[in-house]
């Protein structure tokens, strides 16, 4: 991924951020994956009155690239409006490693960016090898 590939995903996902429904938190986050085709999908998080029913924007995106018949994830750009770049959660990272071991991230907040991998958010993570 090139800068301009990773500006291009991060406009994604702050477009998708727009989208978000986040009325109880007011945290609203925006996610675009980007596929080895060079297909973006993406996701927003959508909030629940039970709030366990809470699906993040990772996960969304996570959804949408699978339900497109894409599975070969490549990047990840987030996009909140903390103060500072925000991570993926740990329910999100355990979803995104199943299918992309090596993912790149990275993260936006304001005029800052945060780059993250995958496997180094998630070490020694529970993975199929453990259900044989
Ligand atoms: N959230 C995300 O969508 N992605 C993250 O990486 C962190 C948290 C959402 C879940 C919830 O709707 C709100 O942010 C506050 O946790």
């Amino acid at each position: 991924m090139d800068d301009d590939a990773w500006d291009g995903l991060k406009r994604a996902a702050m477009n998708a951020r727009a989208h978000a429904y986040a009325p109880y938190s007011g945290f609203t986050v925006g996610a675009a994956l980007q596929t080895k085709s060079g297909a973006v999908f993406t996701g927003c998080n959508v909030e629940n009155a039970s709030y366990g029913a809470t699906i993040c924007a990772e996960r969304a995106a996570l959804a949408a690239a699978v339900s497109a018949g894409e599975r070969e994830l490549v990047a990840l750009a987030i996009a909140s409006g903390a103060k500072s770049p925000t991570p993926p959660c740990g329910i999100c990272r355990q979803s995104l490693i199943e299918l992309a071991p090596s993912l790149s991230i990275r993260s936006y907040a304001g005029n800052g960016c945060v780059e993250y991998d995958l496997a180094s958010l998630l070490p020694d993570a529970f993975d199929r090898d453990q259900l044989d």
